[in-house]
């Protein structure tokens, strides 16, 4: 990869997904066996949101390549909390650390900070907008599951807010996709991301019954309804528990349909369907360590990290 950063999905190309994607089946094999590849590399983790997955797995990527990392920690406990500016956090952090992972609850975030500083810097979620390495292991977990040509694929519940499905639906416009997005009227793709798929020729359709499709399937997408985006809590519960998904649910769907989650999920997906060889999102999640380790990888030796 020729990026010093990962900023949103837009700026991947086909053979960009596949070295990564590549890489990452090399370190799925044996993930501990790569401890010599970075020895001593240091990844700051600046969090400004939640995050479980995201943070552990970038964690567990630095530590399996031989580096480590550093954690600004909660906000309240930062200098954050007595005012400090996003830039200044940044560019203080920067002098720290061989890449900055940054997720922030503003659109643009991450592309601002990246201003400041010359190591790589990982989106790792900027408010609604993009959060690309999540779509780097969604992919490869398509990959695993369904291949990414000839794909058809349902991406379901908060597409609005759902900043994972804005950087998934452009990177599927690299591959031979049919995208169909399926939400309530009020959760539809924002108009910029309907935009630029239309610019890149995407295939995409919208419906607002899940039942229009199903049966068509390869795989379905489910994400959760971003409750902390809504501009007030009557909005979110009119949506709330609208888009859910059970063993019913399957019966009316391909056999080997492959259900992801980026997760958390709250109540999207019965957990009664857990066990079945449809779910496919535990094994989602723990792609993220492979699939990090590449990004790291890449954009370390990008970077000239002498190790
Ligand atoms: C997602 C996120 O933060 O956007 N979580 C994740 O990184 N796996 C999805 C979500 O919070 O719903």
């Amino acid at each position: 990869m020729r990026h010093d950063h990962l900023l949103t999905a837009k700026q991947l190309s086909r053979a960009d997904i596949e070295t990564v994607l590549e890489r990452a089946r090399e370190f799925a094999g044996d993930p501990a066996a790569h401890a010599e590849r970075h020895p001593g590399a240091l990844l700051a983790l600046c969090f400004f949101e939640p995050s479980t997955r995201t943070k552990m797995s970038f964690e567990t990527a630095a530590k399996r390549l031989g580096g480590d990392v550093i954690d600004m920690g909660a906000v309240e406990d930062s200098s954050v909390k007595k005012g400090e500016s996003l830039a200044d956090t940044a560019r203080v952090v920067e002098g720290y650390a061989d890449g900055i992972v940054l997720r922030h609850p503003s659109q643009g975030a991450a592309r601002m900070a990246s201003e400041f500083v010359d190591v790589p810097l990982v989106n790792a979620g900027d408010g609604a907008g993009h959060h690309p390495s999540q779509t780097l292991l969604d992919l490869y977990t398509i990959d695993e599951n369904a291949g990414l040509d000839d794909l058809t694929i349902g991406i379901m519940g908060d597409l609005k807010y759902g900043r994972t499905v804005h950087s998934l639906a452009h990177a599927l416009t690299n591959f031979d996709v049919r995208q169909h997005f399926v939400s309530p009227e009020s959760l539809r793709l924002p108009r910029s991301v309907r935009y630029d798929l239309h610019e890149a020729g995407a295939n995409v359709r919208e419906h607002e019954d899940l039942d229009a499709v199903l049966p068509e399937l390869d795989v379905l997408y489910v994400t959760r309804i971003q409750r902390e985006r809504f501009p007030d809590e009557e909005e979110y519960e009119a949506v709330a528990g609208e888009y859910r998904i059970d063993a019913e649910t399957l019966e009316r769907a391909r056999d080997d349909l492959a259900v992801m989650h980026p997760l958390p999920r709250i109540d999207e997906i019965d957990p009664e369907i857990d066990e079945s060889p449809n779910a496919t999102y535990f094994d989602q999640a723990h792609n993220g360590v492979p699939v990090r380790m590449a990004l790291l990888d890449l954009l370390l030796e990008a970077g000239g990290d002498a190790a």
